[in-house]
């Protein structure tokens, strides 16, 4: 059972476990094979739990809107909070293996790479709660397995959905931007990341043990401008008006780089290199539609 599966990750998600009996959830989004699903009710999530009874639950809820931070945060925190606490309860309760999404925002970018024992000390408000949830998810379902991931990359419903499109779009407007030239990021293709929590959760439901945090991540790193001019450069666009800016400041204090230690989920994997999908050939595919609607 994939919790937020009308979402970037949880859409993934879905094609990832096609080959298992999977339900997704979803809220505001209608779609086949999709349950509506109020994740911050105790009855909803209960009561889909019990109807389904899975036996591993992936839970993709929450709110990573910067925007939806800061004009409603109560409701953010509760999704980000809350309903993961609701979604743990209710996962121990029903005996399904939990796989919970977390983010490498709960680190402070002052020194990666984090290992996943390093000290957790988020700089803002969305990495505050991302940590409370792992507290939460860790009381409430204590053989969970906690997996974060750096910002994610890949098929978009919309150009705001994800930094690279949004970028794309900013690009290919022919307009001056000025974009981030300190904070790194470490985009990962959404598809690796659902293929890996696959992995995992079929490992976990066997009874093998991983880990009860793991880390997953592409290892390049690159700032937005960095990224603004690799697509520049590919889709043939002068790159003289994007301007190597300060670290953004949109949303909030922003870690400097999270880089994560993937050593021991990749060590567990064992993936040939081949298997890994590198930034440097996956981007121009996701934002060429971007780019070209500008
Ligand atoms: N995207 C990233 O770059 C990134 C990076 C690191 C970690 N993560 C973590 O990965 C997880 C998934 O992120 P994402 O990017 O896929 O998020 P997303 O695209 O914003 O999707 C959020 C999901 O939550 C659902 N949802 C919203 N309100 C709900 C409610 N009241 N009840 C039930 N479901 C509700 C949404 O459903 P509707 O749209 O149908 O309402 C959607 O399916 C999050 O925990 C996030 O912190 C994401």
């Amino acid at each position: 059972m994939i919790f937020g599966a009308s979402g970037l990750l949880g859409r993934s998600m879905m094609r990832a476990f096609e080959d298992w009996q999977v339900t997704g959830t979803s809220f505001h989004r209608r779609g086949p094979g999709l349950a509506t699903v109020d994740a911050t009710s105790p009855h909803d999530v209960l009561g889909v739990l019990g109807r389904i009874s899975p036996d591993v639950v992936v839970n993709c809820v929450g709110e990573r809107r910067p925007e939806a931070w800061a004009s409603a945060p109560a409701r953010a925190r509760e999704l980000n909070v809350e309903a993961a606490r609701l979604i743990a309860e209710a996962a121990h309760r029903h005996g399904a293996s939990l796989v919970h999404l977390s983010s490498d925002y709960v680190f402070d970018g002052t020194a990666p790479p984090y290992r996943v024992d390093a000290r957790r000390n988020p700089v803002n408000v969305y990495g505050r709660w991302k940590l409370l949830a792992e507290g939460a998810v860790r009381e409430a379902c204590p053989e969970a397995v906690i997996l974060r991931l750096p910002v994610l990359y890949g098929p978009a419903e919309y150009a705001a959905e994800t930094n690279l499109t949004q970028i794309a779009r900013q690009v290919g407007s022919r307009e001056p931007v000025e974009l981030d030239d300190v904070c790194v990021r470490y985009p990962t293709h959404v598809e690796e990341a659902a293929e890996v929590c696959r992995w995992l959760a079929g490992a976990h439901s066997k009874g093998q043990y991983i880990g009860s945090v793991v880390h997953w991540s592409a290892e390049h790193g690159f700032t937005k401008y960095r990224m603004g001019l690799m697509i520049a450069e590919h889709f043939g666009i002068t790159p003289g008006r994007i301007k190597a800016g300060a670290a953004d400041a949109a949303s909030g204090d922003r870690p400097v780089d999270c880089g994560l230690d993937c050593q021991g989920l990749r060590a567990a994997l064992g993936w040939p290199v081949d298997r890994y999908r590198m930034f440097a050939d996956e981007f121009p595919q996701v934002v060429a539609p971007w780019v070209r609607t500008a």
